[in-house]
């Protein structure tokens, strides 16, 4: 099924800042939190990697790498001649929902920064608000070649804020960084393998770009590794609640873009379950426990959860009082499939010795 699940097109910049703005279950989101907690969390626990990995961020090995080269340009415009009016759709959406949230950790890095004193904490927020803020700009000029760039002022002004504790701030930073290392190698490598697949330059940037959210993983794990409170007991159930959530979502969404998928020679499902896999294999070094992927109910339970999304999208877009029965119908349905999905038996594992890692992948 190729529907696209978004009824409405991005032709126009305001169609894209719009579509950036959008707060739905699947649109990535901006946070807020309680800011005290931050300024409390200790890293004595692991002070040794901890000043290695600042002595890294220190480094930036990537100050250079967020500019276009030369062949840049042409290789774009070889390109975009030969791209479909769907298959610009789904990169635009990409770009767009890659975008915010890029600038969804750069704002609240920023926040985080500038409401604490713990020099430590401060210290982080400061290089990953420098990140994040190159990653945002770089998709921005992607979006600029078309008219389409986002307003990011705007974005931030005018765009919903999710509150989230501290500790949940933890786990979903954790987890979002980890994966996207895991999507930006994936792809990276396919096109590696498969150069004429590669059909937007900005796809050249994403090993070095990717690098970067490993390591922005890599202090969010000592920072855990630092508290194990946070890695046991009833915690278990909160890190499995956001494993599924953020699993969960990245599927759907992932399934909305078929087109973007098969232009790069990658299927939808098989891609997220290699992401899936990746990502499991990182989290190793904070998680005693893990989603089990190849378990054939949480095959299944996916896959039945997307259907759902599907026909909910179907609901929305039908609209008066029988389309919004369906939706209300549909969302229960959501959270019974979630539900089930939630108690499929996880897998127990060793955390690794070793808390730091390398992105070999
Ligand atoms: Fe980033
Ligand atoms: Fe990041």
């Amino acid at each position: 099924m190729n529907t696209p699940s978004h009824t409405h097109t991005i032709d126009s910049r305001d169609d894209a800042n719009e579509r950036a703005r959008q707060s739905t279950m699947l649109s990535p989101r901006f946070y807020t939190t309680d800011f005290d907690a931050f300024d409390r969390i200790s890293v004595e626990g692991m002070r040794s990697q901890w000043d290695a990995m600042m002595q890294e961020y220190e480094g930036d090995n990537n100050h250079d790498h967020f500019q276009r080269d030369e062949a840049f340009q042409d290789e774009l415009s070889a390109a975009m001649s030969k791209w479909s009016p769907e298959l610009r759709q789904e990169l635009f959406d990409f770009f767009v929902s890659s975008l915010t949230s890029e600038f969804s950790g750069c704002i609240l890095y920023n926040e985080i920064r500038k409401k604490i004193e713990n020099p430590d904490i401060q210290q982080l927020m400061t290089y990953m608000a420098r990140d994040e803020s190159r990653h945002a700009g770089f998709i921005n000029q992607s979006l600029r070649d078309f008219g389409l760039n986002i307003d990011l002022g705007e974005l931030k002004r005018n765009k919903h804020y999710t509150y989230f504790k501290p500790k949940y701030i933890i786990y979903a930073t954790y987890l979002s960084e980890k994966i996207g290392y895991a999507r930006y190698i994936t792809i990276y490598r396919q096109l590696e393998r498969h150069p004429e697949l590669r059909f937007h330059p900005i796809f050249r940037w994403f090993e070095r770009w990717c690098n970067d959210e490993f390591r922005h993983g890599e202090s969010f794990a000592l920072i855990m590794r630092a508290n194990p409170d946070l890695l046991r007991g009833m915690n278990l159930w909160l890190i499995r609640f956001f494993l599924l959530a953020v699993y969960a979502t990245m599927y759907v969404r992932d399934h909305q873009r078929p087109i973007l998928h098969n232009a790069m020679g990658l299927e939808a499902t098989a891609y997220d379950y290699e992401v899936f896999r990746i990502t499991n294999t990182i989290t190793e070094q904070v998680f005693p426990i893990a989603l089990d992927i190849d378990h054939p109910e949480f095959r299944s339970g996916l896959e039945h959860l997307l259907q759902i999304a599907r026909a909910h999208e179907a609901a929305k877009d039908r609209g008066g009082l029988v389309g919004n029965l369906q939706r209300a119908w549909h969302a229960g349905r959501a959270l019974v499939a979630f539900t089930r999905l939630y108690f499929v038996p996880v897998k127990t594992q060793a955390v690794l010795a070793e808390p730091r890692l390398r992105p070999t992948w």
